[in-house]
């Protein structure tokens, strides 16, 4: 992942550096940080640009990338597919080439059309005079806007801050609906920034009115969507979901409830038919697995190969059946020697205080359901962080290492404290997740803040030692 902003200026006036979000960015792109302004001066616009590497592949390729013609790309994604990218490519690179190789609106949809993989950018399009901008078909990679009319100036940036100023609300996502230009040459004359929306295709429903809906919910005040007046559309990467239903197997099947049991689902199993459905799904995604577990850090020639106890690949694992597949994937495409981690990590429970039990009322405690503890016995023979996930994770982990027994799994405990959350959450989390707020976002933002930071304890020999996992990859 890479840190990328732009900011348009559409009045001379002088940028200044927000400092928490460049401190973000940079987090975000440790490898490579680097600014560049391109000017128009007829009509007079400014676009200041500053990103920042995240180093995954080829030769480090700086960013922002101005191509001979003045073209500027900034890229935070990565091409798996659509495009040919050789393992030593640098996809930035690539997809600069390409982006400059285009001599109209559409040939530029189709080549991002054509994108295999996650992705947000901004793309300074000299000729002509546009911005380009946008994030894939499932919005993968995020991409804010703000407009501030004090000043006369739109932000891009993919990630922001939590401001407790006045301003708090400005940010907001930009709609994974399609992507936009913006005809530098209309703001300057009018004053206010126009988008033109070129959408996803999302094949059957009324394009225009549903896109239009989600956007005008989220364009920065001050600002303007329109449909492009060509009607260009971007192909869906996607094929429309098949909302039919399938004919049951049997008159039995069709008659039992949603919860069908083991018996009926070896059953279903049994079939021909399905076994080949089962088949073609798990065909799918183990081919999705591949690329990602073989999209490595392309290594340059005559260094050494990473030592036999590293991995190159971790995966967020609470053994549950989504983790659980995954890893098992993985295995089939990681060679037999390499370890893989497993970030399990567990959030500390409240270990309820010892309650003294008023000796006179004893009859209360009748009410209590069956099992219920109110001395805290549980806590005593098990840690606070043998939480439902730290048990599935162990399970899981047997499961994976009886599939394997020859692979090195590294089950890595990520033990959190109440007070490191907090801490953490204020500094970090909450801007990294800005300007989504709800606690779902807050409390997968902790789950994959803390997975992906790859710190914790594994267990050797019945040895426990701090590990840092080595990975570049996890999923
Ligand atoms: C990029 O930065 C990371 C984190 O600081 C570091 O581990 C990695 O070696 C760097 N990669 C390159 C090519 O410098
Ligand atoms: C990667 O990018 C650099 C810098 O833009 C370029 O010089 C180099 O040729 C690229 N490497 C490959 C292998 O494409
Ligand atoms: C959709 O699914 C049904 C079975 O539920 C199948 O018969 C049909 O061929 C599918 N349609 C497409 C376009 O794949
Ligand atoms: C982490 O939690 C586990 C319980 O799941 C416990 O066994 C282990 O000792 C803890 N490790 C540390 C370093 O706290």
């Amino acid at each position: 992942m890479c840190g990328i902003f732009c900011l348009l200026s559409l009045s001379p006036t002088q940028f200044e550096w927000d400092k928490t979000v460049h401190e973000h960015l940079k987090r975000r792109g440790p490898n490579l940080s680097q600014d560049l302004t391109v000017r128009g001066t007829n009509p007079s616009y400014r676009c200041f640009f500053s990103a920042h590497v995240l180093h995954m592949r080829g030769i480090l390729t700086p960013q922002p990338f101005q191509d001979n013609a003045g073209n500027v790309l900034v890229w935070n994604g990565e091409i798996f597919g659509g495009l040919p990218v050789m393992p030593e490519d640098n996809d930035t690179a690539v997809l600069s080439q390409r982006l400059s190789s285009c001599n109209s609106p559409s040939e530029i949809l189709s080549l991002l059309s054509a994108v295999r993989g996650p992705w947000g950018f901004v793309y300074y399009q000299k000729a002509g005079d546009y911005l380009w901008f946008g994030r894939d078909f499932l919005g993968r990679r995020s991409l804010l806007w703000k407009f501030d009319a004090a000043v006369n100036a739109l932000t891009l940036t993919s990630v922001a801050a939590q401001s407790s100023g006045p301003d708090q609300s400005a940010w907001q996502e930009v709609p994974a609906v399609g992507v936009y230009r913006i005809d530098l040459k209309a703001v300057t004359g009018a004053g206010s920034v126009t988008f033109e929306l070129h959408p996803w295709a999302r094949g059957g429903s009324d394009l225009a009115s549903s896109c239009s809906e989600t956007i005008l919910e989220s364009v920065p005040s001050g600002c303007t969507a329109v449909m492009n007046p060509s009607g260009l559309v971007l192909t869906s990467p996607v094929c429309p979901l098949n909302t039919s239903i399938p004919k049951p197997l049997n008159e039995k099947e069709s008659l039992s409830n949603s919860h069908p049991c083991a018996k009926e689902l070896e059953q279903m199993l049994a079939s021909e038919e399905k076994t080949d459905e089962v088949n073609r799904l798990i065909d799918v995604l183990s081919e999705a697995v591949r690329r990602r577990v073989q999209s490595l850090p392309f290594r340059v020639q005559d260094s050494p190969p990473p030592p036999n106890d590293r991995a190159s690949v971790a995966i967020l694992f609470s053994g549950g059946i989504d983790s659980m597949v995954l890893a098992a994937l993985a295995d089939r495409h990681i060679p037999a020697h390499q370890p893989i981690d497993l970030l399990n990590v567990a959030f500390k429970l409240q270990v309820p205080k010892k309650q003294k039990v008023p000796a006179k009322k004893p009859g209360k405690h009748k009410n209590k359901p069956a099992g219920f503890k109110t001395d805290g016995a549980d806590y005593q023979t098990s840690s606070p962080f043998d939480v439902p996930d730290r048990i599935t994770g162990k399970a899981g982990l047997k499961e994976l290492q009886d599939l394997n027994p020859e692979r090195r799994w590294h089950f890595v405990e990520i033990n959190v404290t109440k007070e490191e959350l907090q801490t953490i959450r204020q500094e970090r989390i909450c801007h990294l997740v800005h300007p989504l707020d709800t606690v779902l976002d807050d409390s997968i933002g902790c789950a994959v803040w803390f997975a992906a930071r790859g710190t914790g304890f594994i267990t050797q020999d019945r040895d426990q030692r701090a590990f840092t996992s080595s990975a570049r990859v996890s999923f």
